[in-house]
């Protein structure tokens, strides 16, 4: 677990810290980034039909994350990577698929140093302890070794599997939370 640091969400607009990176709130500036982070084919590989995606697709998820971000708080949050103060992506949950979620995408230049488990580390850190969320999940195609990786890091066992796009995919708890597995 990196070390890092609370602050207070509603001043700040920060959920933690580390040395290396920041998680905050999303704001509307963040678009360009995200839109360009989305529109790399190495990046969306292993998310959904593997296409990347138009502008129109980071307008939803900005417009998305600022409502979950003032109706309960946490999202997918936005990761800034502090020696630039660039948004690197996100890292963080989502329950529109009827169970929470969690996630995370990062731009390429940011990979392969560690922040991915860093960012995801912290984000769990803050899901579970600011905002008190219990039974989270994960999935990945099992491809996407690198996110395999981060899931496993993270104390997370196999819980369920499901399909995508014709593709397997896997989906991972706590098993403390989900002793019999995925029941839904
Ligand atoms: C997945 C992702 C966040 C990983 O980010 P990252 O910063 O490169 O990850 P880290 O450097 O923290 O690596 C975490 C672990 O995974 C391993 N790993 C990361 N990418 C890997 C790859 N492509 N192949 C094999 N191992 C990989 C690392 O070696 C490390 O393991 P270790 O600690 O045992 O050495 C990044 O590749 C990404 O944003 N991918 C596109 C979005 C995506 O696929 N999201 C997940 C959808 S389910």
């Amino acid at each position: 677990m990196p070390e890092l640091s609370a602050e207070n969400s509603t001043s700040m607009k920060i959920h933690a810290r580390t040395e290396r990176l920041i998680l905050r709130e999303w704001d509307a500036s963040d678009l360009d980034a995200f839109a360009e982070i989305i529109s790399d084919p190495e990046v969306m590989t292993h998310i959904g039909n593997g296409e990347v995606r138009p502008r129109s697709s980071a307008e939803e998820f900005i417009q998305r994350v600022l409502e979950h971000q003032s109706t309960r708080g946490w999202t997918r949050f936005a990761v800034e990577h502090v020696e630039s103060g660039d948004l690197m992506g996100f890292s963080g949950l989502d329950d529109k698929i009827g169970r929470i979620d969690f996630g995370w995408r990062l731009a390429k230049r940011f990979w392969g140093v560690g922040y991915g488990y860093e960012a995801s580390a912290v984000a769990l850190w803050v899901a579970q302890n600011t905002f008190s969320l219990t039974h989270i999940t994960s999935q990945s195609y099992p491809e996407n070794v690198g996110s395999v990786r981060i899931i496993e890091k993270l104390g997370m066992v196999r819980i369920g599997e499901t399909e995508e796009f014709s593709k397997v995919v896997h989906i991972y708890g706590f098993e403390s939370e989900w002793p019999d597995g995925l029941t839904q």
